[in-house]
């Protein structure tokens, strides 16, 4: 490799990844390397990968099929993330160009793969780590998102859903120390920030290794630490919800009106076949403790149509389900059979016409919902945080507490710094989003 050391980086997938990139770039900055913003600037390229769904997972060989030619430059490639912890050392016989291949259990080792990699070695593996009780934590994570941080509380998964990856790829659910959690908030909060969104695959599975605090306890000690305003926190899974969530939200003010359960489907037949070990009573039960609270909490979820065996009947249980609590987003998606998993030894027959077919039924019936959910902010007075600024529209975008956008206009004249606070009363509103004017 050439004598500067300098990365390129992608992120694929969710929020757990963009915050693992975050902290794999502070390691590499701390072992010399200097990130740039594209290939072929880079020596070392780095794509941090996805593979939730078969689509997310294409985009990856497509990448790195892209850019191949760059490797006779003397350009180095490294698969990091779900796709690497799923195809191992496969990746090496798909993509011979690829030196390094790691799953984000094996994170902690980077240095050392890195020394490695340096000296020439080309087919390094982080891949052995899956059942590991350490957490990979770092002083020097990189924080790109000008007005949110993100602290991970509990890394991998232990329920094993039959459609899902994850148990196989990010590996046994272990749970990080709480004084090490607001240890890291507090030094957030210095750094200026006021919003803190806390991270795991099931966050609220979270299980304190030194014993002192229950999730809840820990997201109100989060919500009170000096200087923070906004405290969001993602996956919640319906198994491990307790009533004190809801307790803790109605009691600490900074603590975001806004859960995100995930309940995948209305049929107990569908749960059951998924794994997913509660029934539709079980999560209504749940949803009804939220909807009890003093404060408005906002709700959002994430459902899968056309897992196998899924019939008509069903999925009017999922409509109806989504007709009975009224969220206001909902994330669906097509079922995918993943490898590895439970769910494709079952007999995937439902045509792709027909998930289609479903997906926009529901997202189309989701749309009223919404729409008539957000129609009842109008004329109301919202706290938004800034987020960004389209200054040749004079528009400014933010999200308000239970993370709705809000798009506004300030009569001021200046534009907002991100992550700066500002009152907004709406005047419009859509189906996704709420339009408003600064007062
Ligand atoms: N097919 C479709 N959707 C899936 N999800 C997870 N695995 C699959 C799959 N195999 C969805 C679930 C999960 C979200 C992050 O992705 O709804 O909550
Ligand atoms: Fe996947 Fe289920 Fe674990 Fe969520 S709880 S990461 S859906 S196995």
């Amino acid at each position: 490799m050439a004598t500067e050391k300098t990365f390129y980086i992608e992120t694929f997938g969710c929020q757990m990844n963009a915050h693992d990139s975050e902290k794999v770039i502070g390691t590499l900055q701390q072992q010399g390397y200097r990130q740039v913003e594209s290939e072929e600037e880079a020596n070392l390229i780095l794509y941090n990968t996805c593979s939730i769904r078969d689509k997310a997972e294409q985009k990856v060989f497509h990448r790195l099929n892209d850019y191949k030619a760059l490797y006779k430059q003397g350009k180095r490639f490294g698969v990091l993330g779900c796709v690497a912890q799923q195809e191992g050392e496969k990746i090496f016989e798909r993509a011979p160009f690829v030196s390094l291949v790691s799953g984000s259990a094996s994170y902690r080792k980077l240095p050392e793969m890195l020394v490695r990699l340096e000296s020439g070695e080309t087919r390094i593996t982080g891949l052995d780590d899956r059942q590991t009780e350490e957490t990979f934590e770092t002083d020097f994570t990189a924080r790109l998102n000008p007005y949110r941080s993100y602290i991970t509380i509990i890394e991998g998964c232990d329920k094993f859903c039959a459609y899902c990856v994850v148990p196989y790829t990010r590996g046994k659910e272990r749970s990080r120390g709480s004084a090490s959690v607001l240890e890291e908030a507090r030094r957030i909060a210095d750094m200026g920030y006021t919003e803190i969104q806390l991270l795991g695959q099931n966050v609220n599975s979270y299980r304190d290794p030194e014993g002192n605090r229950s999730f809840a306890e820990l997201l109100a000690a989060v919500g009170q630490v000096p200087g923070i305003r906004r405290v969001r926190f993602t996956t919640s899974h319906p198994r491990d919800f307790t009533r004190d969530i809801v307790e803790a939200i109605d009691a600490v003010p900074t603590l975001c009106d806004h859960i995100h359960l995930p309940v995948q489907s209305g049929s107990a037949k569908v749960l059951k076949q998924m794994a997913r070990e509660y029934t539709p009573e079980w999560y209504l039960e749940r949803i009804s403790w939220i909807k009890a609270a003093r404060r408005q909490i906002s709700l959002s979820t994430d459902i899968i149509v056309g897992f196998p065996g899924e019939t008509p009947d069903d999925f009017i249980q999922t409509m109806n389900l989504l007709a009975e609590v009224e969220y206001d987003c909902v994330f669906a998606f097509k079922y995918s059979p993943r490898p590895n998993t439970p769910a494709l030894t079952m007999i995937d027959s439902i045509p792709e016409i027909e998930k289609s077919a479903r997906l926009q039924a529901l997202l189309d019936r989701q749309r009223e919902i919404q729409r008539v959910n957000y129609a009842k902010h109008l004329g109301k007075t919202l706290e938004v945080m800034v987020e960004g600024v389209n200054p040749a529209r004079g528009q400014i975008a933010g999200r308000s507490s239970q993370n709705k956008p809000v798009n506004f206009t300030s009569s001021h004249g200046i534009a907002p710094a991100p992550g700066s606070y500002q009152n907004v009363r709406i005047t419009a509103t859509h189906p996704n989003s709420l339009v408003g004017e600064a007062v």
